[in-house]
């Protein structure tokens, strides 16, 4: 026997005795309780610590303690305290304790059977505790609410005679491992329930005959997420007053009869999708009075939607998906008042969509892709709040309505799959659209230029009559030629990357073979711009595999240690073949002369016919992008500073030194800190040295190299600006955002971060959502700031986004606060 057991048993003691002797019931109820904090575990002990015999405060005033108005305990509420330990049988000895939640503790014991013996106790919640064994057969008679859910380790069966319980109203059972029938008349006498829910558990095997009839009072049955089977309890409606009826992913199977659904007069919520339902969908069900959700998605329900449906006063959000409905979208469908979803993909609606399809100012979805529909898409003016709207899959004739573009928060737009003609309004440029999809159309004519540059051309593909820069059409305007060109660029273009593709795998094998030959020093001549202490063949061969940092498209980034304990990274280029050591040596030198706090510095090269070896400093902390990754977090602070220092180097390249250079391959793997977390930009201008043309479009190539730094416009323009750069820094400040990788393969929501931000940021809450979890609340502000401004550096169209000088002022605006360095906790990720 422990000590705390004992300890209760003398509290236990007590309290008879003080029973005996006095007639105020007040000091027993008070060593009652304090016997019931001595049973729990210690760490309860700061959330009830004024349970107290010293305390000041009358019992009655204890945290989650209610008292009768004559003093006695009543309730106690202790939801989520983090309680654990026994829950003793002494707590029944309180003779008006009607109530206790004890939810969302720890209490990992047998589900307690002796809590069947409190007198007046009306509602048990112990619910989210590690409670296991099987549910006790008896319970207190007098019981009105029980809560047992998520207790996953319970794991019982029904037990038949939880039909006993003759007034309960509410019980709640779900997700506590129940499984196994539910036995004939386990649930027939539970003449008061309202409320039952035995969703999320393994239970088996059809319903009880007679199910609903058992249950007069019943309002609310959740069956959900069981193996349940059997046909849709036909009584289920008996002269109750069912409102919720939730069926859904359980293997019921037949037909909804009718007669079922026309006695559910106060039906509001019924969701049977995802089961094996089949047969005529019961069209009573449109009408009834009070119906606001149907969801019956992932059936094989048949039959049409009936007109009578107009006049629903109520209907709310409507998802059929993937049934085997028929007939026309009736008319008054999408002018219900209070309707804000429909959903009905993968069915076999046919015929027009009537005018008013979408006809009310609630409408928010829009879902009728692949069905058999025909005619025109009617004008969709009088529901301003879509949001989303799929008609892919059908067979629509005609033009895209015009009236889209006065839709203000339409932001997903799929009408592929159709024989639509015409061109693509201009009106749509208005809109902050995050997917248009009008693929595999018959559409014709020039795509707007911003449609080109925000979203990637697979979505206007299938459309031979297209044209524009990137499409496989030019288009010929009255400039004359230009459209030719145009193509002509393209087809050059596309010649340059086969040879560039080549000349790089000839590069590949010359270098391979050089190193194969024991990395030896002949030919190669150095010119360093600092004194490093080494000499080239040190450096040369040191770089084997193990030194190396980073692959990337233009060559390998190798770490190598300094005779004085310093780090360089020696980046291996490709000799491109036609740059002398002379002309190396001028534009090397260009950049070298580049100095800046925030750039790293280039310390020398070395040079041979087929490569060439630029020396920078390295750091030990690596770059923004090792430091995301890695598990330690960087305060908002740190992350600013870190925005800051590049946008500042950057603005330096751009504007201040002469002459200007372009980064071109911008990318938070790119951007250095080095011990005091001040970033230092490596890598820019690389194009003086291996040429323009590889340095963009190399990476680009470059299976793994993330793509989603490149700017929209880079498919249509001829050349490399600024713009770029500032694309590419919007990316790496979205990054210090978020704490979200750039790209993200394994995403099927959106690999790339400007559309995932873009997409998130468009709905309600949407900027709080994207911002770093792990950051404080405190810096949300300032954050958001930031967010706004790499929302504009990231804009489609390259002249809206702000020059770099203006970024900077705008983030110096938003570091009022210089925070103090050291705020990093974690590992310091010096090499991978
Ligand atoms: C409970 O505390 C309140 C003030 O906090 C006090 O007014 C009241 O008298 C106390 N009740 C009892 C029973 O001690
Ligand atoms: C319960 O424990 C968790 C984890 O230890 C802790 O985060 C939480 O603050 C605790 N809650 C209370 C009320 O003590
Ligand atoms: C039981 O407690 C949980 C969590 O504290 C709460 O969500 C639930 O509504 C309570 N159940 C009843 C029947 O009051
Ligand atoms: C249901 O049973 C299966 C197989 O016995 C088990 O894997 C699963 O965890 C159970 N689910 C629940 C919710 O208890
Ligand atoms: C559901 O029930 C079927 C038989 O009715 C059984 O084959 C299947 O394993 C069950 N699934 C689970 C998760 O228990
Ligand atoms: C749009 O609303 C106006 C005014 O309520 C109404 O007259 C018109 O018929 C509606 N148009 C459609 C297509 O529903
Ligand atoms: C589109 O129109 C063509 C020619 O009129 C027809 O052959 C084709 O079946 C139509 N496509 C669809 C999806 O209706
Ligand atoms: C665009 O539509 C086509 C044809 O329906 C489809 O194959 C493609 O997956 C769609 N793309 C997106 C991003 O939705």
């Amino acid at each position: 026997m422990n000590f705390m057991a004992a300890t209760t048993i003398l509290l236990l003691l007590l309290t008879l005795l003080s029973t005996a002797t006095s007639s105020s019931s007040s000091p027993d109820e008070q060593l009652l309780l304090l016997a019931f904090k001595s049973s729990l575990h210690d760490q309860a002990s700061p959330s009830l610590s004024d349970w107290s015999p010293s305390s000041p405060t009358h019992h009655c005033n204890w945290t989650g303690v209610a008292c009768t108005p004559h003093r006695s305990v009543s309730s106690l509420d202790l939801p989520g305290l983090n309680l654990s330990g026994d829950l003793p049988p002494s707590l029944c000895s309180l003779p008006s304790l009607s109530r206790l939640d004890l939810s969302r503790n720890l209490f990992s014991v047998p589900l307690p059977l002796h809590l069947s013996l409190c007198p007046s106790l009306l509602l048990l919640n112990l619910s989210s505790n590690l409670l296991w064994g099987p549910l006790p057969d008896r319970l207190p008679p007098s019981l009105t609410s029980l809560d047992l859910s998520h207790n996953p380790s319970i794991s019982s069966q029904l037990p038949p005679d939880l039909g006993t319980l003759t007034s309960l109203k509410s019980l709640r059972l779900q997700a506590s491992g129940l499984h196994g029938h539910i036995p004939a008349d386990a649930l027939l006498r539970l003449r008061s329930i309202e409320l039952l829910d035995l969703s999320r558990n393994n239970l088996t095997g059809p319903l009880p005959a007679n199910f609903g009839s058992g249950l007069p009072a019943l309002a609310h049955l959740d069956l959900s997420q069981n193996n349940l089977s059997g046909p849709f309890p036909t009584d289920i409606c008996n002269g109750n007053s069912l409102v919720e009826l939730s069926l859904y992913e359980n293997s019921f199977a037949g037909p909804v009869p009718p007669a079922a659904i026309q006695r559910c007069s106060s039906l509001e919520r019924l969701q049977v999708q995802s089961n094996r339902f089949a047969g005529d969908f019961p069209s009573a069900l449109w009408s009834l009075p009070r119906i606001r959700l149907i969801r019956a998605e992932d059936n094989r329900f048949t039959g049409r939607i009936p007109a009578s449906v107009a006049r629903s006063a109520s209907l709310e959000q409507v998802q059929i998906d993937s049934n085997e409905f028929s007939g026309e979208i009736p008319p008054g469908l999408g002018s219900i008042p209070t309707m804000y979803r429909f959903s009905a993909p993968s069915n076999g609606f046919s015929g027009r969509l009537p005018d008013d399809f979408c006809g009310s100012p609630a409408m928010s979805i829009l879902d009728v892709s692949r069905n058999s529909l025909s005619g025109p898409i009617p004008e969709l003016a009088n529901c301003t709040g879509l949001v989303s709207l799929s008609l892919a899959g059908n067979g629509l004739t005609g033009g895209i309505p015009r009236s889209l573009g006065r839709l203000q928060v339409l932001t997903y737009i799929d009408l592929s799959s159709n024989n639509l003609t015409g061109g693509i309004p201009e009106g749509l440029l208005g809109l902050k659209l995050a997917l248009l999809n009008v693929s595999f159309n018959r559409l014709s004519g020039a795509v707007p230029l911003p449609l080109i540059a925000g979203l990637p051309a697979s979505f206007l593909q299938g459309n031979p009559g297209l044209c524009g820069p990137g499409l496989p059409n030019a288009c010929e305007d009255d400039e004359g030629g230009r459209g030719q060109s145009d193509g002509l660029t393209i087809a050059v273009v596309a010649t340059a990357f086969a040879v560039g593709f080549v000349v790089l795998v000839l590069g590949f094998f010359g270098v391979y073979r050089l190193y194969r030959k024991g990395a030896t020093s002949d030919g190669w001549k150095s010119v360093f711009f600092y004194p490093l202490g080494v000499s080239e063949d040190e450096l040369i061969t040191s770089l084997d595999e193990k030194s190396a940092i980073g692959r990337g498209p233009l060559g390998n980034v190798h770490l190598f240690q300094l005779p004085g304990g310093g780090l360089v990274a020696v980046k291996k280029l490709l000799n491109p073949g036609n740059l002398s050591l002379r002309t190396a040596k001028a534009e090397i030198g260009t950049l070298a002369k580049a100095r800046h706090r925030n750039l790293t510095r280039v310390l020398g090269f070395c040079y041979s016919e087929s490569a060439l070896l630029l020396v920078h400093d390295y750091h030990r902390r690596g770059s923004v992008g090792d430091v995301l990754r890695s598990s330690g977090t960087l305060e908002w602070g740190v992350r600013l500073r870190i925005a800051l220092g590049t946008a500042r180097g950057l603005a330096y390249l751009h504007k201040d030194y002469v002459p200007h250079l372009l980064h071109r391959n911008l990318k938070s793997n790119n951007v250095l800190l080095d011990d005091d977390f001040e970033p230092k930009i490596t890598g820019f201008g690389l194009d003086r040295v291996v040429g323009g043309d590889a340095s963009y479009r190399l990476p680009m190539a470059h299976g793994s190299e993330p793509r989603c730094y490149i700017a929209p416009e880079h498919g249509y323009s001829k050349k490399t600006t600024e713009q770029m750069d500032i694309y590419s820094f919007g990316v790496l400040l979205l990054e210090l955002i978020t704490g979200r990788e750039a790209e993200r393969q394994e995403s099927r929501e959106a690999p790339d971060i400007v559309k995932w931000v873009r997409r998130k940021v468009n709905m309600t809450n949407g900027p709080l959502e994207v911002l770093d979890p792990k950051i404080s609340s405190s810096s949300q502000q300032e954050m958001l700031g930031a967010l706004d401004l790499a929302l504009r550096c990231t804009s489609v169209m390259p002249e809206k986004r702000p020059a770099s000088d203006e970024v900077v002022r705008s983030l110096e605006s938003l570091h009022s606060v210089v925070n103090p360095p050291e705020i990093y906790s974690g590992e310091l990720p010096i090499s991978s």
